[in-house]
Formats: structure tokens, C-alpha cells, sequence
């Protein structure tokens, strides 16, 4: 965080006093910090606090001084690495989603060139009311990010979802927005990712051995680099992390495909990692089969509904498809064959062969096969680290529509 610059805009809420700590570990981390506070967040803070903290100027009105001097909120803008509202009451998000520049702090949010995160405090009737939910969404689809409250006990006295997220847990937002780049903002995607369960009876189910980590690692990224993220998991015990992540729960294909579905009109790109079953039992037994006399059972299976299949048929010219291919035998073959059926922009493949790749591991090995005749090999490496090799290639595609 050395030397970048950030402007800590505070708004009015009890949570202001923990701007303080933040600004205080900004600061400590090597970033310069300018700290601008709305005329009513100064009942909550002051702004001698801030700027002893800041070692700069508090800004709180068009008007700088006592001698007239005009605080220029676009320069204040343009000078940004990143703005960060903290925290960002009902009323701003109101005001940022609807552009009421009323304050210095949303004149300066509405000419900043930056990424601009925002860091809601409330509580929490006013955190789940639908008004303040369809504030948040728009200030997402203009491409700004969220750091997502937590819940807990708020000041009201009451216990839910509300508090601002601590300085400690923005401040690592803050220092992955800068590592990594953010070559994906304003862009929507969705991932499929792990197993999906055909059920049986109510105990019983036909799955696979996905662990989901794959998937999970490519929606991580996708959202580190800007993008808004529907993660469409099949059962698996992992959490995702990064507030642009809305996650949908599946079970079985067709509630995976139905999912799909409903979200691939809107989205710019979509990456199908899930290990989805190829076969489902046509009949599911609504009480526990019992074990009979004979030497064998026969479970009848029909064919699932392919799902990368039919995003590939619907997509776009503006809409990039990545499907995945995990093969035993004739892997390139196989994975061919599915990019030109499936009609994917390209393939990730994958080998049961390769020692420490496909399902479980940690680490993976791939091969991307794209639909323009490209073969692109990799090592074996982490998860995390294939996951950004493959958000590289899918941004260069998005590019390359464009061009
Ligand atoms: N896939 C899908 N829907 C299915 C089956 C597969 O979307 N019903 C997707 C997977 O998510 C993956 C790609 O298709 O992106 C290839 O999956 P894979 O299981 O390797 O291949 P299949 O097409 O199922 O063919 P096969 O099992 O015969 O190799």
C-alpha cells in the first residue's frame, strides 16, 4: 500500500470512530491518506482526531477555509488511488446511488476516476430494507465495490446484520485491490462449481469426488479483478470470501441448469467448472429402498440436460463461454470435441493422469484449448495460481472481442 493515495470519506454513523482505527492502519501500512467527513459525521468524530491521524487537512465543505479557499473535489478526485466511504450510512448510499450532491463527500464520489469501495453501517431494519438492498445493487452495477457489513450486536441494542466490517478486514480488501489488477470491473460472471447429487431415495445419491476448489478459486479471482460474481455451487463445504460473490446453492443438475439458465442472459462471461452428472435415476424412491432377497438391484438413470451445451448454443457475440474437460484417455481428442459441440470459446483441460491434478487437490495442471486453433500448457501449480492463468486467458478473449 506504499505510497498510494486514498481518500477515507466518512459519513454519519456511530461506526465513524472505527474510521479512525482504519486510518490509522492505512497510514501505518505506507498509504497517504486525505480524509473527507460530512457536516453531520462530525458529531461522531472530529476532524482534529483525523487530520493529527491523516497528517493532512480534514475536507467537510465546498469551502476549505476561513479565508474562502474552495476545496476542489475534482482535483480531489483525480489525485485518488482509490476512495473509500466508511463509514457509508442508508443516507449516502441513497444519495451516491441517486446522485444528490448535496455534500462534499458525493461531489467528490460522483468526479472520482478511481475504484470507489463502500463499507455500509446501519442498523439492521435499515440494512435489509428493500430500499437500501436496491441502493447497494445499483452502486454494484456502476462497478463500485462493496465490503459487506457484518453481523452482530449494533448500537441500537439489537443483533443482526449492520455492523461495519472492521478496519482489519478493509484494509485486507484494500491491500488484494492493489495486488491484483482490476481488469474486470463493470463485468458480470457467472460460475458453476463442485458436484452435483442425483438422488436416489431420501439417504442415497449418485455423485462424484469434486471438491468444488477450482471453481471456487476462479470466482474468487474474477471478483479480486472487479467482477460482479453469480457462483452457482453444487454441495460442497466451502465459503466464499469476496463481497462480489452472490452464491446460489444447487443440488442436482437440473436445479443446476435451471440456475444457469436464469442468470446467462445478463452476464458477460460464464466458466462451467462443476463436474455436473451425466445421469440421473428416472424414478427417486420417496422412502428408503430396502435391501431384498436377490443378488442385485438395477437403478435406470436418463441423460442430464448438458448445461455448458446450452449456454453455448444461446451465447452471444458479446458473451464468452469457458467450459472445462477433466479425461483419462485422449485427453486433447476428448476436450476438442467438446469445445466444437459445446461451442465454447475455450476448454480447460485437465488429466486424471497428471499426478496432483483434477479433483481434491490443491494443485492442477491445465491445458486451454481455445476455438481459434490455440494450445496454451501450463505447469502444475496451485489452484489460486491456475485460476488467475485462466481469468488471464478469459480477459484477453473479452478483449479480443472488442478489438
Ligand atoms: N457439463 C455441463 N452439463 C452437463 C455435463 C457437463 O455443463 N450435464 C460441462 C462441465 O461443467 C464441463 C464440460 O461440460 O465444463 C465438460 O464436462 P465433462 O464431464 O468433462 O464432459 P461431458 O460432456 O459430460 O462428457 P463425458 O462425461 O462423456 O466426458
Amino acid at each position: 500500500m506504499k505510497n498510494k493515495k486514498i481518500i477515507l470519506a466518512i459519513s454519519a454513523s456511530i461506526a465513524a470512530y472505527k474510521a479512525a482505527f482504519l486510518l490509522r492502519l492505512l497510514v501505518k501500512q505506507g498509504a497517504e491518506v486525505k480524509v473527507i467527513l460530512t457536516p453531520s459525521a462530525q458529531d461522531f468524530v472530529t476532524p482534529l482526531t483525523l487530520s493529527t491521524l491523516s497528517k493532512n487537512p480534514v475536507f467537510s465543505n465546498f469551502v476549505l477555509n476561513e479565508n474562502g479557499e474552495w476545496t476542489n473535489h475534482v482535483e480531489l478526485g483525480l489525485w485518488a488511488d482509490l476512495m473509500v466511504i466508511a463509514p457509508a450510512s442508508a443516507n449516502t448510499l441513497a444519495k451516491m446511488a441517486n446522485g444528490i450532491c448535496d455534500n462534499l463527500l458525493i461531489a467528490t464520489y460522483l468526479s472520482a476516476k478511481c475504484p470507489v469501495m463502500f463499507v455500509p453501517a446501519m442498523d439492521l431494519d435499515m440494512f435489509v430494507h428493500p430500499s437500501t438492498n436496491a441502493n447497494i445493487a445499483k452502486l454494484q452495477s456502476y462497478g463500485n465495490i462493496l465490503i459487506d457489513a457484518n453481523d452482530g450486536e449494533l448500537a441500537s441494542g439489537l443483533s443482526g446484520k449492520g455492523r461495519m466490517a472492521e478496519p482489519e478486514e478493509i484494509v485486507d480488501v484494500i491491500e488484494k485491490h492493489f495486488i491484483s489488477k482490476q481488469d474486470l470491473i463493470g463485468k458480470t460472471a457467472l460460475i458453476t462449481a463442485g458436484p452435483t447429487y442425483e438422488n436416489i431415495d431420501p439417504v442415497r445419491f449418485v455423485g462424484n469426488y469434486s471438491s468444488g476448489k477450482m471453481g471456487f478459486a476462479i470466482a474468487e479471482e474474477l471478483a479480486n479483478r472487479g467482477a460482479l460474481v453469480t457462483l452457482i455451487a453444487g454441495p460442497v463445504d466451502l465459503k466464499h470470501h469476496h463481497t462480489n460473490i452472490t452464491r446460489v446453492n444447487v443440488r442436482s443438475a437440473e436445479q443446476m441448469f435451471d440456475a444457469v439458465n436464469e442468470h446467462f442472459t445478463n452476464i458477460d462471461l460464464a466458466i462451467m467448472s462443476a463436474a455436473v452428472a451425466d445421469y440421473t435415476p428416472i424414478d427417486v424412491a420417496d422412502k428408503k429402498i430396502k435391501k431384498q432377497n436377490d443378488d442385485g438391484l438395477t437403478i435406470e438413470l436418463k441423460k442430464t440436460k448438458d448445461i455448458l451445451k446450452h449456454i453455448g448454443n444461446l451465447k452471444t457475440k458479446k458473451q464468452v463461454v469457458v467450459g472445462f474437460a477433466l479425461e483419462t484417455n485422449d485427453e486433447e481428442a476428448n476436450a476438442l470435441k467438446k469445445l466444437r459441440e459445446k461451442n465454447a470459446d475455450f476448454i480447460v483441460l485437465n488429466s486424471m493422469q497428471t499426478p496432483g491434478a483434477g479433483f481434491r487437490h490443491d494443485t492442477n495442471q491445465i491445458t486451454i484449448l481455445k476455438n481459434n486453433g490455440e494450445k496454451l500448457a501450463y505447469q502444475l501449480k496451485s489452484k489460486h495460481d491456475v485460476a488467475i492463468d485462466i481469468v488471464n486467458e478469459v480477459v484477453k478473449t473479452i478483449q479480443n472481442l472488442h478489438a
